[in-house]
């Protein structure tokens, strides 16, 4: 049989055993499968925060909505009673939520952008002083920076070069110099405010994978269409409507109502008060420091196998926070494996404990084949990229390390919920969300629910042109420490 018929067989025939695994695993896991109406894609989203005091200061695409935590911390099987964690933390979005509940929570984020979001708001929970407010009003309607002298320059590496219009750069310039005349937790409120509004006084837009540039910048990306993103604010009227919305939300003493407004009281939760906390790194490292059996809950959503680049989309703040070039690159490596350039970790060598965990993982039937279809479509010169069999066994490998470690720190019958998508590559479905399931059940979780939201997911153009549209779920588990 020629060589090229044989190879097409080959792929046929890895195909045909992934679909039949696929829904046999789908049959195991029937009676925990559901769609759930109340799960709408705003709830799942940021979408679900865009008119929530504090929540939609910084608009990250990548989180989902405070009303989503209070549900599963709140409303869920009558509420969680002791400390969540959420190893994923993006913004805070569990903290924050977890804390109008009265719940305390830990998170962990990687991303200098998460973490500036989230210490800065923790900063402003702490009482902010009439005297505070005023400097912030003055900044409000004053324009101090208008009339500065010194600028104060910031850095920018090749993907962020020519973002903003040049009087852009000059005002920003100015108002990182004026901003430096200020008491510290001032600077941090300006300096939060000045991040908030990058995207919409840049040349830039946040499209998945990478940004995406305005004809007006000069620069295109080869084989792109001229893209226009309509009005670009001047930086101005752009950040005098994020101060005076900052302003408004931390002097209105109205904490934002919830949906589902289950408050444990300080007594319940032992007299203390509720409280965040935020570990600076990857979950990859902090997770193994953390305590044995001590948290009541774990609600996250991890990065998606989908080839999001954090460190590409939000370049713009990395370099004002003042990161370079090669700064991006090595944090590019840490974050989950989701991106094609990620490399293999070597997961044994940051915690031996690791192997079950790994071993679990190497155990999935459907996930091996899956790995022997993508290795063979890649030697076959089929793939758009040859990173994508690296990217997803790197994927489920650090997954079902993370999932081991919070099967450790949760106290027995505590739950974790996460929310995911599923994916596509090379013209085949992978599901995510029963693959996870099934390593979390290996791992010492019951799969209590697999919730499904209505209405299905499309899939990227490239799948779409070459493959034809095939829905994919997106679902919140619902796992319990057995
Ligand atoms: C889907 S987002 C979570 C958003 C979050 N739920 C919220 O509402 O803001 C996934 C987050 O995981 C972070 N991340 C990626 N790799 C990480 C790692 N190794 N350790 C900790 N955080 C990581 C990303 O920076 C991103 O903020």
């Amino acid at each position: 049989m020629p060589c090229q018929k044989r190879e097409i067989r080959r792929a046929d025939a890895l195909r045909d055993k992934i679909i039949a695994l696929d829904t046999k695993l789908a049959e195991d896991f029937k009676a925990q499968i559901s769609v759930a109406p109340f799960l709408s894609r705003k709830i799942v989203s940021f979408q679900g925060n865009k008119d929530k005091p504090a929540y939609s200061w910084y608009k990250y695409k990548e989180a989902f909505s405070a009303e989503l935590v209070t549900y599963f911390l709140g409303g869920y099987e009558g509420g969680v009673c002791g400390k969540v964690l959420d190893p994923f933390a993006g913004i805070g979005t569990t903290l924050f939520a977890a804390n109008e509940q009265g719940i305390s929570a830990d998170g962990i984020e990687l991303l200098p952008i998460g973490q500036e979001i989230i210490n800065t708001r923790l900063l402003l929970e702490k009482d902010l002083t009439s005297s505070d407010t005023s400097t912030l009003e003055r900044w409000g309607t004053c324009h101090p920076w208008k009339r500065f002298p010194e600028r104060v320059p910031f850095s920018t590496f090749r993907i962020t070069e020519r973002a903003y219009p040049l009087e852009t750069v000059d005002a920003i310039e100015r108002y990182r110099g004026a901003l430096q005349q200020e008491r510290e937790k001032i600077q941090a409120i300006l300096h939060l405010a000045l991040l908030c509004v990058l995207e919409s006084v840049s040349y830039t837009r946040k499209d998945g994978q990478y940004l995406r540039w305005d004809a007006r910048s000069g620069k295109r990306r080869p084989g792109t269409k001229p893209f226009n993103k309509g009005e670009i604010l001047t930086f101005d009227s752009a950040i005098t409507a994020k101060l005076k919305e900052i302003l408004r939300d931390v002097s209105d003493a109205n904490i934002p109502a919830t949906l589902f407004p289950v408050r444990h009281t300080p007594q319940e939760q032992g007299g203390r008060e509720s409280e965040a906390r935020l570990f600076k790194g990857s979950c990859l490292e902090v997770l193994p420091t953390l305590e044995t059996g001590v948290y009541a809950a774990v609600m996250t959503s991890p990065p998606y196998c989908n080839r999001y680049d954090y460190t590409r989309t939000y370049a713009l703040e990395l370099a004002m926070l003042g990161l370079a070039h090669e700064d991006v690159s090595n944090l590019r490596q840490k974050m989950l494996s989701c991106t094609v350039e990620n490399r293999e970790k070597d997961l044994l060598k940051m915690s031996p404990q690791w192997a079950p965990f790994i071993e679990a993982a190497n155990q999935q039937k459907l996930l091996q084949t899956i790995y022997a279809y993508l290795e063979h479509e890649k030697s076959a010169g089929t793939l758009n990229n040859n990173g994508i069999p690296r990217m997803v066994r790197g994927y489920f490998s650090e997954m079902a390390c993370v999932i081991g470690e919070c099967a450790r720190v949760l106290r027995p019958n505590a739950r974790l919920f996460m929310v995911n998508d599923n994916v596509r590559y090379a013209g085949v479905s992978i599901s995510v969300d029963l693959i996870l399931s099934d390593i979390a059940q290996a791992l010492g979780f019951e799969v209590e629910k697999i919730l499904v939201l209505p209405g299905k997911k499309g899939n990227s153009s490239q799948q779409m042109g070459a493959y034809g549209y095939v829905p994919l779920r997106k679902c919140v588990y619902v796992w319990r420490k057995r």
